[in-house]
């Protein structure tokens, strides 16, 4: 099962899921699609000898980039830390195998700029008793696809949004591996 990731950022959860998969066989990191020269998890693509995509918007072609995505037959396209709103044509062209993990429990705290340390400095100033993480199905509307699966973690009045941030990092590197393995053998079931 060929995986390509998306990932703008440190890729904590590429490193997951390459990890896991690297025990289990069933799946494998085929491509890292990047949008950001900075981002750290460009690192760990060399690392591993990971094809990266690293796209811009000046550069960008929507056709172009779906026949690419195309070529590696994915059996699903995960957005890990993914900061661009995925172009509708990508969506189409993938609808249902698409997913996406959000560091809260959505619907709270979503949408348009609700990423990285704005929720867990939002989520603590509104005194929530816990937060979470969400593995959603993506369309083409920010953080409203179907969720998938949701894990909760409970917050004390002294944990600060970096202290939150852990504990969501913990719940994400454990399900999205095993969320994405869940949903292959899910997708298995259909073909066979
Ligand atoms: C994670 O918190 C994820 O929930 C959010 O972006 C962050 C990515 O972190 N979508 P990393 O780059 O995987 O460490």
């Amino acid at each position: 099962h060929p995986l390509i990731l998306f990932a703008s950022g440190r890729g904590s959860n590429v490193q997951a899921v390459i990890d896991y998969f690297s025990k289990e066989q069933k799946a494998f990191v085929a491509l890292i699609v990047c949008n950001n020269p900075e981002a750290g998890v460009l690192e760990i693509a060399s690392r591993h000898q990971i094809p990266v995509q690293l796209i811009d918007r000046k550069s960008f072609k929507e056709e172009a980039f779906v026949e690419v995505l195309k070529q590696y037959k994915p059996s699903l396209l995960v957005l890990a830390g993914f900061l661009w709103k995925v172009p509708e044509s990508v969506v189409a062209s993938f609808s249902g195998k698409i997913i996406n993990i959000h560091p809260a429990l959505l619907p709270k705290y979503g949408g348009k700029g609700m990423y990285g340390m704005h929720v867990h400095n939002a989520v603590v100033a509104a005194n929530e008793k816990e937060s979470g993480i969400t593995i959603h199905f993506v369309n083409e509307h920010y953080d409203e696809g179907a969720t998938i699966v949701q894990a909760q973690c409970k917050l004390l009045p002294e944990d600060s949004p970096e202290h939150l941030a852990e504990k969501i990092h913990k719940l994400e590197h454990y399900f999205f591996p095993r969320t994405i393995e869940f949903l292959l053998k899910e997708i298995n079931i259909d073909i066979d």
